[in-house]
């Protein structure tokens, strides 16, 4: 196996974060010089900084399918839209004072619910997912109340790809009174929205997930919504999110999302035809493994496969040898190996869920590059397998399998 310093790396990672398109970092560049006004401010400076802002926030709308430009609100990223949209729904309604979510949301919607739930005398309901990651709608049928103030359910999964019906979930909240919020962070970009044709109220966003800069996301807040504010200050965001505006970054997202609109229906083909040339090479060649999440309902650029009887860490340093740079849906915390809580709450066995790798696509991804984890996983895994205390050279072993090592 060749080191990582003789092959050009294959960046298999892109649901962590992606490259920035050198046309973003373009159109980006004046505003660390020469346009360096406050958007605010009324002279010539700021009233061109400005300009550039309301062009990249009509870049943004027009990709989300917004009616109006001011639905868009510029926050820190995708973690900062999620605190101010689920806080502002619980302020605004005092009389409400539950949360419905599902199990297999990212950590920045799970770690503030917790939060609420310790803290702030917050009812959470956490709905289950069946083995495909399917929402478990009946369940959540059962927990909406009038005491229900707000629904978040991401659009798509970052870990399976796996896509929720976000437009009957939020149809049904509006049936009890309670306001929708859709965590889109892995879905804006990679697939197609329309939200004013939907029931959503607010809907998070990241700019680093589509090509454009990190630190900056935004919320999408239907017209007539009622908002609190996280963040008071200025009157930047039309009060409603205090802070001077990071101008590069704004209108690097505004360039990114433009290239997203523009070659989206090209870019899901290909990626769709690369996933699945990806995942039926895998699994035809490697064995005792499968591919996690809905077959018929996912994201074209995400492909979590469990290799069973190993570990997804060992499997990832081995790929960081070779070049390849993918994720595991495991987190190595002093020293014990936990599953991913969005595969444990799939029931995916610890045998599988431990040997969980998330391959994730961009629109950069070539037919070489896939050609080339095609060629050097089936020797990673079978070269980890020998050594696994969980396999036996007739084949697999799920009897030696001790969860307590979990
Ligand atoms: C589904 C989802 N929500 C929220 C976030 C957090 O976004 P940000 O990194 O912009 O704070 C992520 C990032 O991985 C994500 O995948």
């Amino acid at each position: 196996m060749k080191d990582m310093t003789e092959v050009t790396p294959v960046y298999l990672d892109n649901n962590a974060t992606t490259r920035v398109w050198p046309e973003v970092v373009e159109a980006m560049l004046p505003y660390f010089s020469e346009q360096f006004g406050n958007a605010s401010s009324i002279h010539a400076f700021g009233a061109e900084v400005g300009g550039a802002l309301r062009q990249a926030r009509r870049s943004l709308q027009e990709l989300i399918g917004a009616e109006f430009d001011h639905e868009i609100i510029f926050t820190s990223g995708g973690t900062e839209s999620n605190n101010t949209a689920i806080r502002s729904a619980l302020q605004v309604q005092p009389g409400r004072n539950e949360v419905i979510t599902s199990a297999v949301e990212h950590p920045a919607i799970l770690s503030l619910v917790d939060w609420l739930e310790k803290h702030e005398d917050v009812v959470v309901h956490r709905i289950g997912v069946d083995k495909l990651g399917r929402l478990d709608i009946d369940a959540y049928r059962e927990k909406l109340s009038d005491k229900t103030a707000v629904v978040s359910f991401m659009w798509a999964n970052n870990e399976t790809g796996t896509i929720f019906p976000v437009d009957g979930l939020a149809e049904l909240a509006h049936q009890h009174g309670a306001l929708f919020h859709c965590d889109a962070v892995q879905a804006v970009g990679k697939v197609p929205i329309d939200v004013k044709s939907t029931d959503i109220d607010m809907m998070s966003m990241s700019s680093h997930k589509l090509h454009g800069p990190k630190g900056l996301g935004a919320l999408y807040l239907k017209k007539g919504t009622r908002f609190r504010p996280l963040q008071r200050g200025g009157h930047q965001e039309r009060g409603r999110r205090g802070g001077t505006e990071n101008a590069p970054a704004i209108v690097g997202l505004g360039k990114a999302a433009e290239m997203a609109r523009a070659s989206m229906a090209e870019d899901i083909k290909r990626m769709t035809a690369l996933r699945d040339k990806l995942e039926t090479g895998l699994v035809a060649s490697v064995g005792h493994c499968f591919v996690t999440g809905d077959p018929l309902d996912r994201l074209p650029n995400t492909s979590t496969i469990a290799f069973e009887y190993i570990e997804g860490e060992a499997i990832l340093l081995k790929l960081n040898q070779a070049g390849i740079a993918a994720s595991s849906g495991s987190a190595c915390t002093s020293g014990s190996l936990e599953p991913s809580h969005v595969l444990r709450a799939m029931d995916i066995p610890f045998t599988a869920a431990h040997g969980a790798i998330r391959f994730s696509l961009s629109r950069e991804t070539t037919e070489e590059e896939i050609d080339r984890v095609l060629a050097v996983v089936p020797e990673i895994i079978a070269g980890l397998r020998v050594m696994s205390p969980f396999w036996s050279a007739d084949g697999a072993s799920p009897e030696n399998f001790d969860p307590a090592y979990a």
